[in-house]
This record gives C-alpha cells, structure tokens and sequence, in this order.
C-alpha cells in the first residue's frame, strides 16, 4: 500500500482526481467501481469539473455497494448519488452504468446478477474505495470471514447510522455489494481517507496487522493501492 499524505481534503479531493483522469486517458474504456458517501465526494467533484482533461464516452462506471430496501428513487441511495454526481455530469449512459438495484424482488439473485455482470465487464480497473468508522470496505463488515463475490450483507449498527441514511424514511434492511475477491481483482485501488472522525480507524490500519475483523487492513496485501490520507485523519 502506497501511502501518501494530503495536506486537507481539497488537496486530496485534487491527487484522487488527478490519478483517475491519469487512469482514464491511459484506458478510455476503464471500468471505474465508485464508492458512494464522504470520502470520494470532492475527488468526483473535481473529477467532473475537470471533464474537458479525459474522454468519458467510453468511460464504464459500477457502483460498489447499495442500501437494499430503500425505494429507486429514494435520494438516500447510492444510486442517486452517483447519478447526480458523477453519471450526469459526465454523461455517462444507462449502458455504460452497472450495479444492485436497491429494492430488488429477490436479494440474493441481485447479488448474482452483479457478480455476473463483473465477470463479463471486469475486472474493476480503478476501484475507489472509502474506509467506514469499523474498518469496513463497501459493505464487508468486520466478521470471522469474510466473503468473497457480491452478496447481501447483514449492516451493522455503524454502517446504519451513517450520514447518507439520515433523512425520512425507512433504514436499510440489507446491504448489496462487492465482495473482497472483486475488489482485490481491481488492477488500482484508490483508498480516500478524511476527516478527524477516521483519525481512530487510520490509526488501526496504520498498524499494518491483518485481520478479517478490519477488513479494510486486507489491502495491504493487494499489491495496486494508492491511500490518500488527508492530515485530518492522520492526526
Ligand atoms: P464515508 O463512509 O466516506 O462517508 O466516511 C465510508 C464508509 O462508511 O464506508
């Protein structure tokens, strides 16, 4: 894991974009896997208003992980995020875009299906990931294993207090998301950690001990990741 210090978030927002625009104009096609929430808000802010440095018309976008049981149109979503922050303002189309439906009929062949479409699409080329306040990675939560295709996970009581999911309406009752081995087939993992809040979990991942109760410490034995630490969370 490659680690490099980011003075503040903007400066972090600017590196995290500077090295997917880098990725993009080197693949074209590139298979982008997004996280959605706080961390990668300012890199995708700059990433969009930096559109006119990279072609996006062949530019393919997956998103990680969904709140399952909250309706489509819900603003909650990690659908509706990506939507309004990276799928419109850099025109991507609807084929051009896979991931869980958040209200699907039947979870488990949701997860299926995602796992397909990835062995089809894949593999992730970039892989943007955040870090939750557990250690979590997408929605692989701290456990005795872990697992490793897209699945419906069970959220634990952090991941559901989540700021995203502030705001009407019914919590989540399930997770759907990449598993680790999708992630650890991404070519380039870019790991964004930042704010005072991390400071605790970077510190755990700064140990450099890897256990399946920190998933997020699994990295370090992913020979591609980039972590982005802002000083925020470096402490
Ligand atoms: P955050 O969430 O980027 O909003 O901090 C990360 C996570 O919980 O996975």
């Amino acid at each position: 894991m490659r680690i490099r210090l980011c003075q503040d978030a903007a400066e972090l927002a600017r590196t995290a974009a500077g090295l997917m625009i880098d990725e993009i104009r080197r693949k074209p096609d590139l298979l982008l896997c997004a996280a959605t929430g706080g961390s990668p808000e300012g890199a995708y802010a700059e990433l969009t208003s930096r559109r006119d440095q990279f072609p996006q018309d062949r530019l393919r976008i997956l998103k990680l992980d969904e709140w399952g049981g909250l309706a489509p149109d819900d603003p909650r979503t990690c659908g509706y995020y990506l939507q309004t922050r990276l799928l419109d303002p850099l025109n991507i189309s609807p084929d051009r875009f896979f991931g869980f439906d958040s209200q699907p009929a039947d979870p488990a062949a949701e997860a299926a299906r995602v796992q397909a479409l990835i062995e089809r699409e894949g593999p992730i080329d970039v892989c943007v990931l955040g870090i939750g306040l557990n250690g979590h990675i997408a929605m692989n939560e701290p456990a005795d294993s872990l697992q490793a295709g897209c699945h419906v996970a069970a959220l634990s009581e952090s991941t559901l207090a989540h700021p995203m999911l502030h705001g009407a309406g019914p919590l989540p009752a399930y997770g759907l998301t990449t598993g680790m081995a999708n992630l650890f087939q991404s070519r380039h993992v870019l790991l964004l950690i930042s704010g005072a809040h991390k400071r605790e979990i970077t510190r755990r991942l700064l140990e450099r001990r890897i256990s399946t109760g920190l998933p997020a410490s699994l990295l370090w034995m992913h020979p591609a990741v980039t972590c982005l630490i802002d000083q925020e969370a470096a402490g």
